[in-house]
Order: C-alpha cells, then sequence, then structure tokens
C-alpha cells in the first residue's frame, strides 16, 4: 500500500526509510520446494501495538506464510524487515535475539516440561532479566502461575497457548507471530486467547494472528488480510473488511440484497 503524496506519514519519514512498520514483508515468495511456491508474492506490514489477522481457507498458505517470516520455511523471494532492518535471511535461531516471538500451529509446548520450565527454556537467551520475565509471565498469565509446576501435557488446551505465548515473550519481542492459536479451543477460551493477545498487542507489540475464522478474527484486529492460495485477495483495516459486501458473500454467509438468489440452496431446503 503506497500513501498518497501529502499523506501525514509520508510527510513525516520524508528523507528517511519509512520505519513505522514493525515488521515489513515485500513480495515474499516462500514454500518447500524452489519449484513449487506456495505462498505467491505475499506484501503484509504490521506496526507496533496493532494486530493484523491473516485469514483464509485451509490450505490457502497461512502456515507457510507465517512460517517463512520466522525463518523456518526457505524465501525464494522478496524481502523482510524487522524495525527496518533487513532479516529476509536470518536464520529462526537469530530471529528470538532479533525480537521475533514465533508460536507454531502445532507442538508449541514442551509436554513432558513444566510450565515453568517451558518458560525458563523460552527465556534461554536471558540473564540477569529472567527472573523479571518470568515474573511477568506469571503476572499475566495467573492461570499458569497457579500450575507453575504442571507438566504442559496436563494443561487444557486453552492453557497450552497461553503457555506457547508466554514462552514466546520471555525474550520480549516487538513482534510477535501467532498461527492459530484459538484452533480447538471452546468458544469461551477462544475470547480468553483473543482477549490476551489484544493485551499483548495493547503493550505495543507488533501481533500478526492467523486465524481460520473471519468473523471472529475481524472482530478482534484492526487490519486483515484475505490469503487465497498463497495470494492476497482481500486486505484493509478489520471494520471495512466487516463491512466489504465482497467479503461478507464470500467469507461471512452473509447475502446482499440485490444478489440473486441461488435456487439451488432455496430449492434444496
Ligand atoms: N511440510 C510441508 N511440505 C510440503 N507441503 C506442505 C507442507 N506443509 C504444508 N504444505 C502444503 O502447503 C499448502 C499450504 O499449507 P498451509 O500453509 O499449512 O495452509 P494453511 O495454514 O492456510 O491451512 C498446502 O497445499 C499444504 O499441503
Ligand atoms: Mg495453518
Amino acid at each position: 500500500m503506497s500513501a498518497a503524496p501529502g499523506h501525514p506519514k509520508q510527510a513525516r519519514s520524508e528523507g528517511s526509510p519509512v520505519t513505522d512498520a514493525v515488521l515489513r514483508a515485500e513480495n515474499v515468495v516462500a514454500g518447500y520446494a524452489r519449484d513449487l511456491p506456495i505462498v505467491h508474492g505475499v506484501s503484509l506490514d504490521v506496526r507496533a501495538g496493532e494486530i493484523l489477522v491473516v485469514l483464509g481457507p485451509n490450505g490457502a498458505g497461512k502456515s507457510t506464510l507465517v512460517k517463512s517470516l520466522a525463518g523456518v520455511v526457505p524465501k525464494f523471494g522478496g524481502r523482510v524487515m524487522l524495525a527496518g532492518q533487513d532479516i529476509t535471511t536470518t536464520p529462526a535461531h537469530r530471529l528470538a535475539a532479533a525480537g521475533v516471538g514465533f508460536v507454531p500451529q502445532n507442538a508449541n509446548v514442551f509436554t513432558s516440561l513444566t510450565v515453568h520450565e517451558n518458560l525458563r527454556v523460552g527465556g534461554y537467551l536471558l540473564k540477569a532479566e529472567l527472573k523479571q520475565r518470568l515474573d511477568e509471565a506469571y503476572a499475566r498469565f495467573p492461570d499458569l502461575a497457579a500450575r507453575r509446576a504442571h507438566a504442559g501435557h496436563a494443561l487444557s488446551g486453552g492453557q497450552r497457548q497461553m503457555l506457547a505465548m508466554a514462552r514466546a515473550l520471555m525474550t520480549a519481542p516487538r513482534l510477535l507471530l501467532l498461527d492459530e492459536p484459538s484452533a480447538g479451543l471452546s468458544p469461551l477460551m477462544v475470547s480468553e486467547v483473543f482477549r490476551q493477545v489484544r493485551q499483548i498487542a495493547d503493550s505495543g507489540i507488533a501481533v500478526l494472528m492467523v486465524e481460520q475464522n473471519v468473523k471472529a478474527g475481524l472482530r478482534i484486529a484492526d487490519r486483515g488480510l484475505i490469503l487465497v492460495t498463497g495470494r492476497v485477495a482481500h486486505e484493509g483495516p478489520a471494520r471495512a473488511l466487516q463491512d466489504d459486501p465482497v467479503v461478507g458473500e464470500l467469507y461471512l454467509g452473509r447475502h446482499t440484497q440485490h444478489a440473486p438468489a441461488s435456487g439451488i440452496e432455496e430449492g434444496a431446503a
């Protein structure tokens, strides 16, 4: 998205690269084999304090996109900047120190380790700050504080997601990448996880979150992006996407007034 001439943001950053975004991805091409990319030239940015939700059908490439940003899936093209620094080729193990926290979709906690041990693993880079970050994690997630000696496998799905987020926050990232933190959770736990995600963003962290449920995702996010077969099909402020008739019809099950009634659907009823 290019700012129009005279746009205040452009005027403010004139003469220097635009540093507004914590994360900026430009034309990222990524996948598991160079001759078979899954993500076909995706551009996006996320600012501090903001939630960008990445939506899209199953198999659209959401996880592949996030994994490529986290450095665990190779990029075959494009550029990724973190607060103005080029991290396109930074390996996954260096990204934590660079300020990127990543919570993968699956296997995101060590189930044989306790809550406390998981957090210590998350903070393995830390020295003096370890104690303070542990205190912060337990203050943010009281449910975890009450279960610090419990093994990961003894936690509920929601508690596990909390632990995965807490673990990723141990290094005080400026960018948090979350791959479907709501997957498999009860509606009540989804609300709780989303409430935490909102608070994390409100604390000044840039959050990129993958979500399958378009309606729920747009409700919590500031901006949204709908990925279809590895390409951005729609993007914009969450409110604008919610009100977009095409998005409404395709993803929110909303029928516009003048849309011809589908004879099949109605006749089948
Ligand atoms: N490890 C892998 N190796 C090869 N192909 C994969 C791998 N993981 C996912 N894919 C393929 O990439 C495509 C996108 O998958 P994914 O990024 O998981 O989609 P989403 O997260 O949107 O459901 C799918 O066609 C899937 O089969
Ligand atoms: Mg996925």
